[in-house]
């Protein structure tokens, strides 16, 4: 495993002030830590890019689905970018607007494309000839026209890790260009289906904004495309993937302004359309962290061991993708000292770091994983028959 950030001592201690420290102490470990100042101001910040452009967001709930953190995107505004038809039901239930609700994903099956056409959402994010054709049959059944986009793979690298790279010809997201001819042929036989635009995703965790650009330039050729063939397109989605930074937890606000300005720079946009974006973990990730307890240190030959009380159950990042989240012991001041920081889970991937450097660790001490608010807390599960961590929120505590 590459090598976790250590914090030093005064910006670990300085993340959260001692009151917080003393209510964490007597909160059961491990758990979710929201800080609504974090996220609001967050929102705040890429509304203020976005609108710049007049860019509509939809908040990827897959990215963190709390009830709370949902009613507060919601009121700031934004739409919603659902992948099942349990998230459409839940933006629903949570007051996103229905013409502000996506459906996107490879498999939607019978019953969550009819609660999306129930739900009279925007539009469904179509992957393929396939599920076009059962949309179309099952709009028919309820004598109703549906809109969809067609998501594209536009053989874009988006240069992150490989499981979280989605916009590559091999990759199973998204319909292939050479697919379109045919599909084009066949649309007029789709009586129940309005074709209103094009969606993209390429990836997440993107820092690099050159990808965007070629996004945008691969969208304005597919755009010209479809115009040569009498075809508008008032939608366009440019998805999500903006990256956040994970090696400085103290940086709390992803670049928005760089990411829409490389759309706004880069993509043709023609008259009267709309461009939409779906982010999520850029909106969610810093305002989250998981706070876990050391439960034992144990002395192997070389190494010592930081066992805590949150395992991959908790936040399987680091075990799924060898991710790294910044560490810090926030009761602790002492000398420093190298430690494997690793969970209670019976796998041995259930690691969340190696050789890290922490001020000497005791038992009791309480262990926070920064920037875990992001693709955290909702892949959690109860393997090991492990109980779900539960959420805390900053004015609530
Ligand atoms: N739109 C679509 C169609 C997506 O599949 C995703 C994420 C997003 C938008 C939001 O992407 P974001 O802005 O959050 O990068 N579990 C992984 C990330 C998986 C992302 C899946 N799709 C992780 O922990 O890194």
């Amino acid at each position: 495993m590459e090598n976790v950030l250590t914090l030093d001592k005064e910006t670990s201690q300085e993340m959260y002030n001692n009151v917080t420290v003393e209510k964490f102490n007597n909160i059961q470990t491990p758990f979710y830590y929201y800080d609504i100042d974090v996220l609001k101001n967050t929102l705040e910040t890429a509304i203020k890019a976005s609108s710049k452009y007049n860019y509509h967001i939809h908040y990827a709930i897959k990215a963190n689905a709390n009830d709370r953190i949902l009613d507060i995107i919601k009121d700031y505004g934004f739409g919603a970018d659902c992948v099942s038809g349990n998230e459409v039901s839940k933006a629903l239930e949570h007051g996103f607007a229905p013409e502000t609700i996506a459906f996107a994903g490879v498999g939607k099956s019978d019953l969550e494309i009819n609660t999306a056409i129930n739900g009279n959402i925007k539009a469904f994010h179509v992957e393929s000839v396939a599920e076009l054709e059962v949309i179309n049959e099952l709009a028919a059944a309820k004598n109703k026209v549906v809109n969809v986009a067609f998501r594209l793979n536009p053989n874009v690298d988006a240069k992150t890790h490989a499981y979280i790279t989605t916009g590559l010809s091999e990759n199973k997201f998204g319909i292939n260009p050479w697919e379109l001819e045919s599909l084009v042929e066949k649309l007029p036989e789709f009586k129940n289906l309005k074709l209103i635009g094009l969606h993209f995703h390429i990836g997440s965790q993107i820092l690099d904004m050159s990808v965007y650009k070629e996004l945008a330039e691969k969208a304005n050729n597919f755009l010209d495309w479809f115009e040569a063939n009498d075809i508008k397109l008032p939608y366009m989605n440019f998805g999500g993937g903006l990256g956040v930074d994970y090696d400085n937890p103290e940086n709390k606000t992803p670049d928005f302004e760089a990411f829409f300005k490389v759309i706004n720079e880069n993509f043709n946009r023609r008259d009267n359309q709309e461009v939409h974006f779906e982010l999520g973990r850029s909106l969610v990730a810093t305002c989250g962290d998981m706070i876990s307890k050391v439960l034992y240190i144990k002395k192997g030959l070389e190494k010592n061991f930081a066992i805590v009380d949150a395992g991959m159950t908790d936040l399987l990042r680091p075990a799924l993708y060898k991710s790294k989240h910044a560490i810090s012991n926030i009761s602790s001041i002492e000398e420093e000292v190298k430690y494997d920081v690793v969970g209670p889970v019976c796998e041995s991937s259930d690691v969340f770091a190696t050789e890290f450097t922490m001020p000497k660790t005791r038992r009791g001490n309480l262990i926070s994983f920064h920037t875990a608010g992001a693709y955290g807390q909702v892949m959690g599960s109860n393997y090991n028959l492990r109980d779900l961590a539960t959420e805390y929120y900053s004015d609530e505590i």
